[in-house]
């Protein structure tokens, strides 16, 4: 399985006020100087552990999770949820030695396209002082397989 690119990110969207913040910067062509891919869930609640080691072991260096703002999730408690599943995500990053801050939340409302786009880009400038993804750096492939 190949690495993907430089600074890879992946971005989980719930489909309510990240998604309109996700549409709106499109519609105003915003841009971002990495390689940016985006999941849409139905609310970041759905968000799995799972998505997140898989995401890491498929070699993007960073993955952000958009999110209502809380106590604005249009199923009442997702990201309440959502945020909880990631502190212990965070903490079994921690133990693997694997840095945390390559796991972030960021709490949008539908109109805060600003912030989306800073979100994004501070990330990649954060992603480009860790480095990639260790997972591949520390590989004896080259960064090029990790498993079959
Ligand atoms: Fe957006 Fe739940 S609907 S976080």
């Amino acid at each position: 399985m190949k690495r993907i690119t430089e600074r890879s990110i992946l971005a989980f969207i719930c489909n309510w006020c990240a998604r309109a913040a996700l549409e709106s910067a499109a519609l105003h062509r915003m841009e971002y100087p990495f390689n940016v891919k985006f999941i849409k869930l139905s609310c970041v609640g759905r968000l799995e552990p799972i998505f997140i080691y898989r995401a890491f072991l498929e070699g993007f260096d960073g993955i952000l999770v958009f999110a209502c703002p809380q106590n604005d999730c249009h199923y009442v408690q997702g990201n309440i949820i959502a945020r909880a599943r990631i502190e212990k995500i965070h903490a079994t990053l921690d133990l693997l030695g694997f840095d945390q801050e390559r796991l972030k939340v960021v709490w949008l409302a539908a109109n805060d396209i600003e912030k989306f786009q800073r979100s994004i880009l501070e990330f990649g400038d954060l992603l480009d002082k860790l480095g990639s993804n260790p997972i591949f750096s520390n590989s004896k492939g080259g960064g090029e397989q990790v498993y079959d």
